[in-house]
């Protein structure tokens, strides 16, 4: 079963929005199976944004990045990498779709609330910058996981 890393970012938390985001990805079914705040530091952010280290965005990335906590938290759902990317939106807020994260909750790139992995290496290599395997919690079911296995797809 595919795993993906999210973050709320530091706009979504300092803007008291934890909550509705949360809820959010609880309404439309995803599996959360590990939650935590946590403030990052230069390092974590260097490590989290490796690929982006020296490009131009590069230092207010950090800046915002570790402005204030994120809630970092993993996902786990068939195909739930492309799933979530989907619902955030592009990167661009001014670019995504109508109704996606992004769209409803940022305006700038920089400031654009949410992050998710972009492919299943890249999952891997986040969470386990934020997780200690024994903080992901997989003995249990969802419902629809439940539902999926009396009834099927
Ligand atoms: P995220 O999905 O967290 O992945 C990398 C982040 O870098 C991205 O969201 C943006 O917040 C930031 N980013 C990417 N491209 C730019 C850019 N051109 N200008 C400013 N920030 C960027």
């Amino acid at each position: 079963m595919e795993r993906t890393f999210i973050a709320l970012k530091p706009d979504i938390v300092r803007r008291g929005l934890i909550g509705e985001i949360t809820k959010k990805l609880e309404n439309k079914g995803y599996k959360i199976i590990a939650m935590k705040m946590i403030h990052v530091n230069e390092d974590i952010a260097s490590q989290h944004y490796a690929e982006h280290v020296g490009k131009p965005f590069y230092p207010g990335l950090v800046k915002f990045i570790t402005n204030a906590p994120i809630i970092a938290m993993v996902l786990q759902g068939e195909n739930v990498i492309e799933s979530v990317r989907k619902f955030f939106g592009k990167t661009n807020p001014q670019d995504a779709e109508d109704g996606s994260i992004r769209s409803d909750y940022a305006q700038i790139t920089r400031y654009n609330s949410v992050h998710a992995s972009d492919s299943p290496q890249s999952a891997e290599r986040e969470i386990a910058i934020y997780f200690k395997p024994e903080e992901i919690c997989e003995n249990w079911k969802t419902t629809y996981e439940i539902m999926s296995e009396e009834i099927g797809e």
